[in-house]
């Protein structure tokens, strides 16, 4: 398969580099968009490390996925300004909206919802972007009426 293939190549090029595991999920994710389960004994192998091993390394990193992303991503700032300016009210909202948990998608498959620090618009908090694109002052409301625009 195409993830075979894309894992291997990586593989072919980082194995031997020392610490060679981050940059080797880091470039799986990449290229794939996540990183398969499949491939978790596939590095472990060639890294001469155990399938928990890597696995753990995997779940330990937020930003390592083991399944693809939803269509759009929901990024919610967490950072001080926007704590000051109610962000744990912004994702708790969003939480219940899309109906899954920071770093989840929804059902379907439209959102996945992550926390992220700082994106820049401290002065105009509490901020979020989906699919990078930044939003300031973001209510509830406001959440809702994004959310509703990036469906349609
Ligand atoms: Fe949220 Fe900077 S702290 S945008």
């Amino acid at each position: 398969s195409t993830a075979t293939a894309a894992v291997r190549a990586v593989l072919a090029r980082r194995m031997d580099e020392p610490g060679a595991l981050l940059p080797i999920l880091h470039d799986v994710q990449d290229m794939l968009g996540h990183v398969p389960p499949d491939a978790v004994p596939e590095i472990a192998e060639a890294l001469n490390l155990s399938r928990a091993e890597v696995h753990g390394v995997v779940t330990y990193y937020h930003h390592f996925r083991s399944e693809p992303a939803g269509r759009h991503v929901v990024r919610i700032c967490r950072a001080e300004a926007c704590q000051a300016m109610g962000a744990d009210d912004l994702l708790a909202h969003a939480r219940q909206r899309l109906g899954c948990a920071a770093h989840g998608t929804s059902k379907d498959g439209a959102f996945t919802l992550e926390p992220a620090f700082c994106l820049g618009l401290c002065a105009s908090s509490p901020a979020m972007a989906i699919d990078d694109e930044p939003h300031a002052r973001v209510t509830p409301e406001a959440f809702d009426a994004l959310i509703h625009e990036t469906q349609g």
